[in-house]
């Protein structure tokens, strides 16, 4: 037993000073000792030397043994780069793999998505509606007819081959698009591109994104309206946050109302984005109009209903205080990596 401990370690000194550089040598290392005529096999031809009392240890010493020298084998192995045959195609695999950057959502996807979730949350199933609509769709059937002033607040693009063919200038089209299909109730969220005819500049865009939210049932009262939007601020922005309701008017809605929330980033005290009001705006929302209905062949007194529309920019702006909206349709990926992962 000492006499094959002695050799062993003796192997293993000499096996510990080999380092192979290229791949000859690294053959020769395991002709010499890992082959079928190798040292390894030779050495483990002695237990039949060794007393029966020590076979055991000396078993245990000969695995670890050829687990060493097995090890250092394959550690020349893997810094050489692999098999000869990668090699001998001039790839070297030791070296560190190629970085590929991992892409990141845009920030108003983001957004988009966390608030589709949460109102998902609560039974409200994503409709849409296309960018290309017509004046009904759009205006008409939403209580704005042709002199309607509102029109001129949202300055609308037409489309030059047919005059009643506009870009949606809101998501509040997707409303007409769901009534229309007659399934009552509805509880909808309309996420979408609108588009207007405004100079681009940090606050205004030709197009941005809105989502819209409809909900049409039996009883339903201004009560659930303010119930709902307050769940999804607080979801949206933490439960310390505070809502706030200024009458307001939509031609489609009766009453309407804009919804402010607390300043997230001062808090109420007072900062640049609530412009030291403590409060910033982020929708406006109403109990849809009984005309509206009516368009649609609801009975007003038997259903009611609210509705609510939110810029997607204004909320990503307010989450990551981004303030200038060209940001967001520039592609600088120094600003868009920025923003989450994909996971
Ligand atoms: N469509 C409105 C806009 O673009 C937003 C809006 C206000 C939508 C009130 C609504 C609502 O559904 O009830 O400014």
């Amino acid at each position: 037993m000492e006499f094959l401990k002695q050799k062993v370690e003796a192997l293993q000194q000499e096996i510990a000073n080999i380092q192979p550089g290229n791949a000859d040598e690294l053959e020769a290392f395991r002709i010499k000792f890992l082959g079928t005529k190798g040292l390894v096999k030779d050495v483990f031809g002695a237990m039949k030397d060794v007393a029966p009392a020590d076979k055991k240890d000396a078993g245990q010493l000969l695995n670890a043994f050829k687990q060493f020298a097995e090890g250092h084998y394959e550690k020349f192995k893997h810094l050489q780069g692999g098999s000869g045959q990668a090699k001998q195609a001039g790839i070297d695999l030791s070296l560190p793999g190629t970085h590929m950057p991992v892409g990141t959502r845009h920030p108003l996807r983001v957004t988009e998505n966390e608030i589709v979730s949460i109102f998902n949350k609560i039974g409200f199933t994503v409709a849409e509606g296309p960018e290309i609509e017509d004046d009904w769709h759009n205006f008409t059937s939403l209580n704005m007819p042709a002199d309607h002033t509102a029109r001129d607040m949202q300055d609308t693009f037409y489309v030059a081959q047919n005059p009643d063919w506009i870009l949606r200038t809101h998501t509040s089209s997707v409303q007409a698009r769901v009534l229309e299909e007659g399934n009552l109730p509805v509880r909808v969220i309309c996420p979408g591109r609108v588009y207007r005819n405004e100079t681009i500049s940090a606050r205004a865009h030709c197009f941005f994104h809105q989502t819209e939210g409809l909900y049409i049932d039996k009883n339903v009262s201004f009560a659930d309206l303010k119930q709902v939007l307050y769940y999804f601020v607080t979801e949206m922005f933490g439960s310390n946050t505070k809502v706030r309701f200024r009458p307001s008017y939509f031609p489609f809605t009766e009453p309407s109302a804009e919804m402010d929330i607390s300043c997230t980033v001062c808090g109420g005290d007072g900062c640049n984005l609530c412009k030291h009001t403590g409060w910033v705006e982020i929708l406006g929302c109403g109990m849809v109009h009984p005309d509206l209905l009516r368009n649609f062949g609801i009975d007003p007194e038997e259903y009611s209903g609210f509705a609510f529309g939110m810029g997607v920019e204004r909320i990503t702006q307010i989450k990551y205080q981004v303030n200038d909206l060209r940001l967001y349709s520039q592609n600088d990926v120094r600003f868009l990596k920025q923003f989450t992962p994909i996971q």
